[in-house]
């Protein structure tokens, strides 16, 4: 097999960067697609409602749109601990928001968040280096839908459903995304545990993150784009099985193997 050389990174990087600045230009010109706060107000009313990531330079604002738009309950949460900013808007509002710390890779922290009907994940896809466990989290906290976001690189017309894994290319290949998204992704990787998750690890296709959220849920409905929000593409996706039918066939499956069966 041919070895991948830097001028084919170079390369490719060109041909990336033609791609993201083509895609720029038409997102300029087709004006405001739909923001993060119509997609709130069209499942959040009556829903209890978990903000999951809450925290960074957002300061739990999706939690507390959610929460005036009449959801039945909400909870923000994130690795972080809450921000000043978070408790003077819990203070204005008279918020009952209730904040959780913790990691979403942690069963431990998903049980102490506990079921919510909406589950709502934008900003962390991206920085998590094992987006199926941090799905598999969320879908154990999700009632009802799932809505989950991330940033997106350019469909490969060659490899439909490819993703990139950024801490394994070269920084040239890297370029365009960090002048896309920021100077993070010319960072060397973090190793630290908690705060690796400021990494940027995963760049999916648009049909890359649908095929994965749509291995255990039923997609709703997809937004290209939320205009002025953290992430470009947000899936809106509904269990299959009720959380309870979920957990008793997991009992089974564990009785079972425990019996060698
Ligand atoms: C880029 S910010 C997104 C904030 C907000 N959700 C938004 O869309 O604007 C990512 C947030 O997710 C949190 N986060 C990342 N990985 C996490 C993890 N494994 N467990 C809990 N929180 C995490 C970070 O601390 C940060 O507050």
């Amino acid at each position: 097999m041919r070895k991948p050389s830097l001028i084919h990174a170079a390369a490719t990087a060109r041909r990336g960067q033609a791609l993201i600045a083509r895609r720029r230009r038409r997102r300029a010109a087709e004006g405001s697609p739909p923001d993060y706060d119509e997609v709130i107000a069209k499942y959040a009313p009556g829903r209890s409602f978990a903000d999951i990531g809450c925290m960074w330079s957002a300061n739990g604002r999706i939690g507390f749109e959610a929460e005036a738009r009449g959801a039945s309950g909400v909870t923000a949460f994130d690795a972080m601990d809450r921000t000043a900013e978070f408790d003077a808007e819990h203070e204005r509002r008279g918020s009952s928001i209730r904040f959780v710390r913790g990691d979403l890779h942690s069963d431990e922290s998903m049980r102490a968040v506990g079921p919510h009907d909406v589950v709502w994940c934008t900003g962390v896809m991206y920085h998590t280096p094992n987006p199926l466990l941090a799905l598999e989290r969320l879908v154990s906290i999700t009632s009802e839908l799932l809505i989950v976001g991330t940033k997106t690189v350019p469909e490969a017309a060659a490899a439909p459903g490819a993703a990139i894994f950024f801490p394994g290319l070269p920084s040239a290949a890297r370029e365009p995304y960090a002048q896309l998204w920021g100077s993070a992704l010319r960072r060397d990787f973090d190793a630290d545990p908690i705060r690796s998750y400021a990494n940027w690890w995963w760049g999916f296709t648009p049909s890359a993150f649908i095929q994965v959220i749509g291995l255990g849920l039923d997609i709703v409905e997809t937004y290209e784009c939320p205009h002025g929000a953290r992430d470009d593409l947000l899936v809106v996706a509904r269990r299959r099985i009720s959380l309870e039918r979920d957990a008793e066939l997991l009992d089974d499956a564990r009785r079972r193997a425990a019996a060698g069966v």
